[in-house]
């Protein structure tokens, strides 16, 4: 690492500053003495350019859309792995043996259940309160019960409260469902796996049992992993942002899920369906790829482009697979799957998006399965909440553990006024 330099000439002068490498990847300019030997900042908003931190956790080939877990394929583990066995291999940096997988399962599954008290809270919502409403603040109040687990500095409690994370997600985002519908909430059923659980507690009742479809159980978790983790994403940046000033890690999720249900993030399932129903029938098709390449108009295909991925998004070929998997095994089909394959495919071979490398994304094609499984759309980015807090607590954990840990704090290129005296109230 550093042996070689970067030169930059500025202002008459000449500067060093080290070349980094890591194990795959772009090098990167060190540039931390910068402002210190130069006056000068970077510039780079929407830090394209810019890398945050050291991370071992995942890596993103953008150009060739490649996407590992601690070195593993995302196509390897969606096939072959539980999300129970990928969160232990984001936590814990390798895959578990089987007991390393049935101990860390058990502790997940006793942490399962909510503070009694917690059930107020959603009281105090109106009952068409959007679930990531909901999620952060259900999640944000996680820190006032469980005040065992936050001190930061203590491996201990960060190990415990990343656990809680995990283990609550799915109570949390099912009473918030349950919530919605005005159906009593389901306490969790610890003889289920993690997914099972889940899908039990949003669509069973108390008045009867439940049977989990396996098909549906393994679509879900499968989901759940191809969402567990994504490099240095917009709510995995602020969650270490927010986790740089030392703040507890449930207030710390609780601005994650905030960012994350921004519609150019997570709510793109979201709004890529209501797109898809929009469209509606295949023939209205070039219609909305005219208007997606129209500079005039702000629509956009959503669910399609990323800003890493310059090619086709690995998420998003094990979804399409999927989708088919589920339609089979429930027997239903649904018109927008046809539009969605034919959109794809106009789009691939449309000029705009070959030379702009627009691919479909990860979220091009969650929402027809999750819609089909019987989710609502407004469930969708609460379910990419829920997995992605495996990411987010383990982003969080391999940040406070770093000893070149510093807050965070981006400086600007001011562009207001200059200073001016203060003009009385009468004089102005
Ligand atoms: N439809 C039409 N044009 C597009 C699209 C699209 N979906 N995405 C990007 N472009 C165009 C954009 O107009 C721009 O054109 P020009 O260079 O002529 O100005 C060019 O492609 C580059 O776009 P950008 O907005 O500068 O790229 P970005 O890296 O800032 O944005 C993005 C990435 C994902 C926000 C964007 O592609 C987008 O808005 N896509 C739709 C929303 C979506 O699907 N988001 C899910 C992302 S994947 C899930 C996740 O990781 O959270």
């Amino acid at each position: 690492m550093g042996d070689t330099n970067a030169t930059l000439n500025a202002k008459g002068d000449t500067h060093d500053f080290e070349i980094k490498s890591g194990t795959l990847g772009p090098d990167v300019v060190d540039i931390r003495k910068l402002y210190a030997n130069t006056g000068m900042f970077t510039y780079d908003p929407g830090f394209t350019s810019t890398a945050s931190c050291d991370s071992a956790l995942t890596y993103i080939d953008g150009e060739e859309g490649v996407l590992l877990h601690r070195g593993y394929p995302i196509g390897q583990l969606a096939e072959h792995s539980s999300f129970m066995e990928v969160a232990h291999l984001l936590l814990n940096g390798d895959l578990p043996s089987a007991e390393e997988l049935d101990d860390f399962t058990y502790t997940i599954t006793r942490h399962t259940m909510l503070h009694d008290q917690l059930r107020q809270f959603y009281q105090g919502f109106r009952r068409d309160a959007h679930p990531m409403a909901i999620m952060c603040g259900a999640v944000g109040a996680l820190s006032a019960f469980y005040h065992d687990s936050t001190d930061i500095s203590d491996p201990e409690h960060r190990k415990i409260s990343s656990h809680r994370l995990i283990a609550k997600m799915p109570t949390i985002a099912a009473m918030a469902y349950k919530y919605a519908i005005g159906q009593p909430f389901m306490q969790p059923d610890n003889s289920l796996s993690y997914t099972g659980n889940f899908l039990r507690m949003t669509f069973g009742v108390p008045a009867e049992e439940y049977e989990v479809n396996p098909v549906v159980e393994r679509a879900l978790d499968r989901i759940f992993i191809l969402h567990a983790d994504h490099e240095q994403n917009a709510s995995t940046s602020t969650v270490r942002l927010a986790g740089s000033s030392g703040a507890n890690p449930f207030a710390c999720i609780a601005a994650g899920i905030a960012c994350l249900w921004g519609p150019a993030h997570g709510g793109a399932n979201e709004a890529a369906l209501n797109m898809l129903h929009e469209i509606g029938t295949p023939d209205k098709i070039p219609e909305y790829i005219a208007r997606a390449k129209n500079k005039d108009d702000p629509f956009r295909l959503m669910g399609f482009g990323h800003r890493v991925y310059k090619n086709y998004d690995p998420r998003a070929t094990v979804m399409q697979k999927t989708v088919r998997e589920v339609f089979e095994s429930l027997n239903v089909s649904d018109p927008v799957f046809e539009v969605a394959l034919q959109l794809e495919e106009m789009a691939l071979n449309d000029d705009y998006f070959v030379e702009k490398k627009l691919f479909p994304n990860v979220d091009f094609y969650s929402g027809v399965i999750l819609s089909a499984i019987g989710f609502p759309t407004t469930m969708f980015t609460a379910l990419f909440a829920l997995a992605r807090t495996v990411g987010w607590v383990a982003q969080w954990n391999e940040m406070i553990s770093d000893p070149a840990q510093r807050i965070g704090r981006p400086r600007q290129l001011y562009t207001g006024p200059a200073q001016r005296d203060y003009v009385p109230v009468d004089k102005r």
